[in-house]
């Protein structure tokens, strides 16, 4: 989709970018096979001093374009180290590996770790990420293409990827989240073969959630001229923003790798940007062409102006239109194409207030917003625009306008997404310096590669209209060491405006205070929980650890000027669909085994009042942004479940935090971020369920989640009362309810007119599954997917909430069941199998086509009930 206007189509273009990702071999071991180390680490100190060959000072070199300071880049030493490995050679036989396609996430498919002493555990999902893994393939290059650079380009491999071609190393990459570009022109052959082997290696204790294992995104060959423009070569800013016009700057780097003298004509059209059809729309305006006169090999740079009249801005959804426009580069040698290179954009304007949070073009825009983890769930970290595309789309109908890219760079193509969906972004890159949280993280690395990876990272992803801040890291240890740390946050600050110096810096802090140097250093504020304050309330008094009491209107006295949000909110936990008795009658605890947990089942009540010890229901953070409406709004800890930090009960494999669980199934929460952020929805959400016939009698509360300011309850047509929401309060409640079998309903109302109204009612036995595709036609391409549904009914047709059926499913005709999940966090059944336990009612099945157009039906079975099936068409 990045391509969709792909210039590889065009053979006039100059440019050439295929993918490289399928035909791949791939071995991976758990221990290192080959001595080869990026540099000695306290994990493999079997490697230090031995055999092992230090890859570090050949990799380094790979780093200068993005080292500004032309003393601090690296000179490659003489040698080629690795070139005596087998895996490198161009005639070892690699028929035993495993056949894969990119992106390729080895470690997805488990099994699970479980129990104590595992390799890898629950902080990091319990799947086996760590180890050595190889991947080999050809790649075709023509006598054709003599005279061409020829580049690797990796948007992401996990991690300290290295690369050979032909036997020769090339470079390569340590961090895991970055995209780097390769120079394979010296070792290309351009007669014969052409073997490329890709190590990478990923420490265990390396990250605090699950990482994924090996090259994890696409992977593209780019072929151009000895004339073209540079890798990330673009900067378009936009300026003078009114409904008449806006002025387009646009920075243009051209590299030139031969000596002739050349005559380059350089033009630059805009165009509209179709983002339905991915194409380029109506031609708006054009840069001035210039011509350019080089002599040498080297880079120039150049920076143009033009104007685009009524120009259709870029703005977030829900009230804004997230119109594109691309710029189209040409250049020419004497009337030949020898480049064509595309540049998408957005024309807005962001204000940064610290009385109005964030305005874009105009417009006060309040921060609904989630954090979201790399991994897709089931299909783990493998980057997959279908996976990506559906998290947006479930998260638009919670109302949620804004993604925080905790904590590192994600895939290239989510950011062409949330440009086109219309999601504000902040960009994220670290989640440590040089202070560690997990052994062998960033902090190993960061003296060396903070520089490129923040540079590359801002040139990568600078002209996307939905970035609105960049954040330099998340939590970072140097927050407690005050000058020290925050000399460190400067560094990484003014690198930032020299690569961007319009959208502002921020670092998420869940230590730093208002009269610390470190938030001195950032433009805008942002912070993890300190806002609404961390363990403050009564039900947390017991707690040890840091108490700290709401803290934004200090940050606001003290940084009148700033722009204040925040990063992190809430932490909140819970199992879908799970509910646990007695209910806190206040609106905000830690789980425990006596409030909302349950260490033995591993799961957490969905009342939606629970949190982590230093968190808060999402009530109590709604409660402390209203008393502090300057706040520009929140991020909330997580949009979706995900793999790894199973905080609380660390025996599981994922996440607590999502009002989405790692299915992508809503829990209760999801009504309740819905009532606040989509109030123009006419909703109306009752829990818990009404199936509870070990609860005749006793005390069973209800509560609503809803748009409307009043409701009234009905258990079996009688009134249990009508509520109003008074100020700060953000749910309805009826504590007392004396469960009896039948049905509840609840109306709505907003200012005195029936709003919404709901049902919840006792179901019977499981009898039948019922099955549904959110898409019943995809392409064929194996890469489209369809998310498959399969509930567990009684004979009336109600979901059995509690329903635990080992469901099986089937997939007939051109398609095939690439995973299953059901969303519960203590679920060991290995992604890839096509029997699993329903939780909660629910199991989902993802499914994708087989590259034939056609049929697939997909039969969902369990032992006793009736099946059910549904088709998806293939095309
Ligand atoms: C924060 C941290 C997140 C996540 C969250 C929930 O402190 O920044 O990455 O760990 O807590 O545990």
């Amino acid at each position: 989709m990045r391509n969709a206007v792909s210039l590889s189509l065009d053979p006039t273009s100059g440019r050439v970018r295929v993918s490289l990702n399928s035909n791949w071999r791939f071995q991976r071991t758990e221990y290192n096979p080959d001595q080869l180390v990026y540099d000695t680490r306290p994990d493999i100190s079997y490697l230090n001093g031995s055999d092992a060959q230090v890859l570090k000072p050949y990799i380094l070199a790979s780093a200068n374009d993005f080292i500004k300071d032309a003393s601090n880049r690296h000179e490659r030493p003489d040698g080629e180290p690795g070139s005596n490995i087998t895996f490198v050679k161009v005639n070892f036989d690699d028929n035993s590996w495993e056949n894969v396609t990119l992106p390729h996430d080895w470690a997805i498919k488990g099994p699970f770790y479980t129990g104590d002493n595992v390799p890898v555990g629950g902080g990091m999902g319990r799947l086996p990420s760590h180890g050595v893994g190889w991947y080999r393939r050809e790649v075709d290059l023509l006598p054709a293409d003599q005279g061409k650079r020829i580049y690797l380009d990796i948007d992401g491999a996990q991690s300290y990827a290295m690369v050979w071609l032909n036997g020769h190393l090339v470079g390569g990459w340590p961090y895991g989240y970055a995209s780097f570009r390769l120079d394979l022109t010296p070792y290309v052959n351009f007669n014969g073969v052409n073997l490329l082997a890709i190590r990478v290696d990923n420490p265990k204790d390396s990250s605090r959630w699950y990482p994924g294992g090996g090259i994890y995104r696409n992977v593209w060959l780019t072929k151009v001229e000895p004339v073209a423009v540079s890798h990330w070569g673009t900067y378009v800013v936009t300026d003078n923003v009114t409904q008449g016009s806006a002025t387009v700057k646009m920075v243009i780097q051209l590299e030139k790798n031969s000596n002739s003298t050349q005559i380059i004509d350089i033009a630059t059209d805009i165009h509209e940007f179709v983002t339905k059809t991915g194409s380029r729309g109506e031609k708006v305006a054009q840069f001035p062409r210039f011509t350019r006169s080089f002599n040498s090999s080297g880079k120039r740079t150049t920076t143009q102006y033009t104007t685009v009249s009524k120009p259709l801005l870029w703005g977030p959804w829900s009230a804004q239109r997230p119109n594109l426009y691309v710029a189209v580069t040409r250049l020419c040698i004497q009337n030949q194409t020898v480049d064509t290179y595309e540049t998408q954009f957005g024309i807005r304007i962001f204000e940064y207030s610290s009385s109005e949070g964030l305005l874009v073009n105009g417009q006060k825009v309040k921060i609904q917003g989630v954090n979201n983890h790399h991994d897709l769930g089931a299909i783990g970290a493998a980057f997959n625009v279908r996976a990506a595309t559906r998290q947006l789309e479930i998260l638009k109908t919670m109302g949620c306008n804004a993604i925080r890219m905790s904590h590192n760079p994600p895939a290239p193509e989510l950011l062409d997404l949330t440009d086109r969906l219309g999601f504000l972004v902040m960009n994220e890159i670290f989640d440590s310096w040089q202070m560690n949280k997990t052994k062998n993280d960033f902090h190993l690395i960061f003296d060396d590669w903070h520089e490129p990876d923040l540079r590359s990272f801002i040139r990568r992803d600078r002209n996307h209209p939905s970035i609105f801040a960049w954040s330099i890291g998340n939590e970072v240890g140097e927050q407690y060491t005050n000058e020290t740390g925050a000399a460190v946050a400067k560094v990484l600050h003014d690198i930032v405006h020299e690569e961007d110096p319009t959208r502002p810096v921020t670092a998420s802090m869940n230590y730093a205070k208002p009269y610390m140097t470190f938030p001195k250093e950032l433009d805008v504020l942002s912070l993890n929980y300190q806002g609404e304050g961390i363990r403050d309330a009564p039900a947390y008094a017991h707690l040890s650890g840091t108490k700290t009491p709401p803290l934004y209107p200090d940050f606001h006295a003290a940084f009148p000027e700033k722009l204040l949000m925040t990063s992190e909110s809430a932490a909140a936990l819970s199992t879908r669909g799970t509910y646990m008795f007695p209910v806190l009658n206040g609106t905000s605890a830690p789980v425990n085994d006596t409030s909302g947990g349950n260490s033995t089942t591993l799961r957490v009540s969905a009342y939606e009042l629970y949190s982590a010890d230093f968190g808060s229901s999402p009530d109590k953070v709604f409660s402390a942004q209203d008393h502090n409406p300057y706040v520009a709004g929140e991020f909330v800890w997580s949009g979706f479940d995900y793999l790894g930090e199973p905080t609380p009960y660390y025996t599981a494999r994922s996440s607590y935090f999502g009002p989405i669980d790692l299915a992508g199934f809503p829990k209760d929460r999801f009504y309740l971020y819905q009532s606040r952020w989509a109030p123009e929805i006419k909703s109306a959400h009752i829990l818990p369920h009404w199936t509870w016939p070990d609860r005749v009698g006793q005390v069973t509360p209800v509560h609503v989640f809803s748009s409307a300011n009043e409701a009234e309850l009905f258990l079996n047509g009688r009134s249990l009362g009508k509520r109003r929401k008074t100020e700060y309060e953000y749910r309805f409640r009826w504590d007392t309810v004396v469960y009896e079998p039948g049905e509840l309903r609840v109306v709505t109302y907003k200012n005195g007119t029936e709003w919404a109204s709901a049902s919840k009612r006792t179901v019977g036995l499981a009898a039948k599954l019922r099955v549904s595709a959110d898409r019943t036609d995809i392409a064929a391409d194996g890469l489209d997917l369809s998310f498959v549904k399969v509930e567990v009914l009684d004979k009336d047709g109600h979901v059995v909430p509690e329903a635990s059926n080992s469901i099986t499913f089937d997939v007939e005709g051109v398609g095939k069941l690439v995973a299953t999940d059901n969303g519960d966090p203590a679920d060991f059944t290995a992604f890839p199998e096509r029997t699993r336990k329903a939780f909660s009612g629910l199991v989902l099945g993802i499914i994708k086509g087989t590259g034939v157009a056609g049929s697939i039906k997909v039969t969902a079975s369990a032992p006793g009930l009736q099946s059910g099936e549904a088709t998806v068409q293939t095309q």
